[in-house]
């Protein structure tokens, strides 16, 4: 390997309190943050349920005047930021608690960035250098606390934003909405039923297994990534079978943290696939990368054997080979039940060419071992809608 390329420019995750029962320091969190006024951000299903009033109620009880904002949509589009916005202003918030799952996370951070912003929030995209363009100082403190394990946006210095003027979806970025303080409680995932424990579960595997095999040098991201699929090998299909198993929902919660904090190497074809069906067809984000994971997989093969040889190796499957990697998927998918073909998504043929184009021009491309352009990608969603592995 040439010097120039042992070098890279790295970021480590924030202050992490990890672990069953941590919920509980949510005020302690406020306090450390200088949050009196918190705007709790979570979507309007996660509000109705008792894992929210209980935060709530933790935070009353500990003095905090606190605020529920609830109006986030799956794929979340700008009117959601715009409408936390005023939340915030109107209740005169001086922190965010973002919480739930990746929509309600990436919602909530994206109002901790733009509630000390003029500029719209597109002038932030990741581009170049457009997070420079940030006004730091108006930026509010955040507080994450997921109630998934698979997104990893607690720990992740972007917000995820379906784009309607053009339904794709884009990457809001800035080193600083990374969040000041993430709470892991495992306890909190416990509700969630089987088929999204497992739909999610697979958003943290693709992160975990796209950032190890992206090009660029990291190796504290592969290590992590590494021991990230272990566990994920372990526990997920445990954490399907039966929720209420702990041991099986904290490791699948570091799992999904330590996906995000991998990903900073860059992700590949799987998200770049993933993001127009989103976009268009509001198709499940962890969901769909599951359902592609196998087809990109045997796309990128030729160009990171190696690589997956000694994942396999690892993960101690049969043999140590990139065929032994797609096995392995295909039985994980078969155990939880995530399906084979893009089609049981409601992705259809003639979707294909027009995605194809949107998934070129996804930022997660950049960094696919192999290189992919749009009649890969239009190949890729055929493949994939009808079920046909190479
Ligand atoms: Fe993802």
């Amino acid at each position: 390997m040439a010097t120039a390329s042992l070098a890279g420019k790295w970021n480590y995750p924030t202050s992490i309190r990890f672990g069953p029962g941590r919920l509980s320091e949510l005020p302690d969190a406020c306090r450390e943050l200088g949050m009196q006024r918190p705007l709790l951000v979570t979507d309007a299903g996660l509000a109705k349920l008792p894992v929210v009033a209980n935060a709530v109620a933790l935070c009353k009880a500990a003095g905090l005047d606190i605020a529920v904002f609830s109006d986030v949509r799956p794929n979340p589009v700008e009117a959601n930021v715009t409408a936390g916005v005023e939340a915030y202003r109107g209740g005169r918030c001086d922190g965010v608690i973002a919480f739930g799952g990746g929509s309600a996370l990436d919602i909530g951070k994206a109002i901790g960035l733009m509630v000390g912003q003029s500029r719209p929030i597109w002038d932030f995209e990741d581009k170049e250098d457009w997070y420079t363009r940030v006004n730091v100082a108006g930026m509010a403190p955040v507080i994450a606390v997921p109630t998934t394990a698979g997104t990893g946006s607690e720990v992740g210095r972007c917000s995820v934003l379906t784009d309607q003027r053009d339904h794709t979806k884009k990457l809001i970025f800035h080193p600083r909405l990374l969040p000041a303080i993430v709470i892991d409680d495992p306890e909190v995932t416990v509700g969630l039923p089987p088929h999204i424990t497992a739909a999610v579960g697979m958003d943290a595997l693709s992160h975990n297994l796209e950032a190890y095999c992206a090009p660029a040098y990291h190796p504290m991201a592969d290590g992590i990534a590494l021991e990230g699929m272990r566990l994920i090998k372990e526990w997920l299909p445990v954490a399907v079978k039966d929720g209420s198993n702990i041991e099986a929902r904290a490791h699948m919660m570091i799992a999904s943290t330590m996906g995000a904090t991998a990903f900073q190497k860059g992700l590949g074809a799987m998200h770049s696939l993933s993001h127009p069906c989103g976009a268009n067809l509001d198709t499940h984000h962890g969901l769909t990368n599951g359902v592609v994971m196998p087809y990109v997989l045997a796309f990128n093969r030729p160009a990171i054997e190696d690589k997956l040889a000694r994942l396999a190796a690892y993960l101690q499957l049969p043999q140590p080979s990139g065929n032994a990697v797609i096995e392995w998927v295909l039985e994980l998918r078969k155990a939880i039940g995530i399906p084979h073909t893009l089609a049981e998504l409601g992705v259809k043929p003639e979707h294909a060419a027009r995605f194809s184009s949107m998934a070129e021009a996804d930022p997660s491309t950049g960094s696919n071992p192999r290189p992919v352009a749009a009649r890969d990608f239009e190949k890729l969603y055929r493949s994939a809608i009808e079920g046909r592995l190479p």
